[in-house]
């Protein structure tokens, strides 16, 4: 059953084919910037440069945290996972915003900062000093020259903007409709993101990332591929990157992430984990293809973020730090016509049992 009806994005999962209100995703990947698609997936059309302008100056205004969320972001055990931090982080702001700005402008100055956290904090916990935003720069750029110190390469800017476009929305996944719950009951906007990223956390939905950068890491050199796949697959272990619930071929954003994971590993001296990976997604679409099994979308983009400086633990927030355009979206447009999600259980237990005191009980 479908909870809603949405304009927002539409999957073919027969043809591999991703729209972004009405936009094709390979369109977008090439021509379009994160804060165009976010623009886009929020008020529905494409902007104008004039509006594009103002629209990028008004998200570099908002990147600062509150100052207790950086004395959170100090303290907190630096051994958490960063998606905990994150969510908690989260709710600060949310607390901290005592705004009566409408959801849209809540979403925008959230999506702002949460780069901000996210570096902070793997910054923090390697021992170093975190770096503040530059409102200079791109949403891509700053994020990562707030994770380095320097000012990316056109190639890195470009892969990170491709990479954050690409996890922006995508339908009704998990994360998505933890949002709408919480939305539907009138709660705000702040909590509903907190649900998304609770959701997220999870190694079924937004962990996959890491665990296939971990494979090829593990597998070490591509004259290894052969061995660790097959003694993977005959093991009936799955492999982590590959397979999807509304995909039954190639999730296009892994055809648009593997070319930046070319040119990112080529430029950051580790193009053998690349090798690896093509070999194995060689290897396994030609044994798992008939069953429509490909690679998704965390195929590759481990490997674009750990080539662009984050660590595997961070790659989910980087996950979230997009998706929180198209939760956000697709939480304005269900309360356009809002009711309470309140779905049913099918009860399989008794009824009408004799009520026993408890000193009868054996
Ligand atoms: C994403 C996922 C949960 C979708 O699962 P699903 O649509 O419910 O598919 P099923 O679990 O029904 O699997 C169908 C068949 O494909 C196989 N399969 C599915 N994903 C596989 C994988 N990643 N590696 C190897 N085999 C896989 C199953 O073993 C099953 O084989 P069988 O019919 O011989 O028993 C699943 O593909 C998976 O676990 N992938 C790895 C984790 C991942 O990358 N997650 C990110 C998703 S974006």
């Amino acid at each position: 059953m479908a909870v809603k009806e949405t304009s927002i994005t539409y999957i073919d999962g027969k043809m591999g084919r991703l729209f972004y209100r009405g936009y094709s995703i390979f369109d977008l990947a090439e021509f379009s910037s994160f804060e165009e698609v976010a623009f886009l997936l929020w008020k529905n059309k494409l902007p104008n440069m004039r509006e594009l302008e103002s629209f990028k100056k008004t998200m570099s205004e908002h990147r600062d945290l509150p100052d207790q969320v950086m004395e959170y972001l100090t303290n907190v055990d630096p051994s958490s996972n960063p998606m905990d931090v994150l969510r908690t982080a989260v709710s600060m702001i949310g607390t901290a915003d005592t705004s009566q700005d409408d959801i849209m402008t809540k979403s925008i100055k959230l999506t702002s900062k949460i780069p901000t956290l996210i570096t902070a904090f793997q910054r923090i916990r390697s021992g170093e000093q975190p770096i503040p935003p530059d409102p200079s720069l791109s949403h891509a750029s700053n994020f990562l020259y707030m994770l380095s110190g320097e000012k990316p390469t056109e190639i890195e800017e470009r892969a990170m903007d491709v990479a954050l476009i690409l996890h922006a929305d995508h339908e009704m996944n998990a994360s998505t409709f933890a949002c709408l719950v919480i939305a539907s009951t009138l709660s705000d906007i702040y909590s509903s993101v907190i649900g998304g990223i609770s959701a997220l956390k999870g190694p079924l939905h937004g962990a996959a990332n890491s665990e296939a950068l971990k494979m090829f890491l593990e597998i070490g050199s591509p004259e290894k591929v052969e061995e660790y796949v097959y003694k993977r697959l005959s093991r009936k272990e799955r492999l982590m990157g590959f397979g999807h619930r509304i995909y039954k071929t190639y999730d296009p954003r892994a055809i648009i992430l593997r070319s930046y994971a070319d040119k990112v590993t080529k430029l950051k001296g580790n193009h053998h984990l690349y090798e690896i990976a093509r070999k194995v997604e060689d290897l396994a679409v030609r044994t798992l293809g008939e069953k429509g099994i490909y690679p998704n979308v965390d195929f590759y983009s481990g490997l674009v973020f750990y080539s662009l400086g984050f660590s595997p633990g961070f790659f989910p927030t980087v996950f979230a730090s997009s998706r929180v355009v198209g939760w956000t979206a697709q939480v304005m447009e269900y309360l356009n016509d809002n009711r309470l999600i309140r779905p049913k259980a099918i009860y399989v237990g008794d009824v009408e049992k004799p009520y026993v005191p408890i000193e009868d009980r054996s």
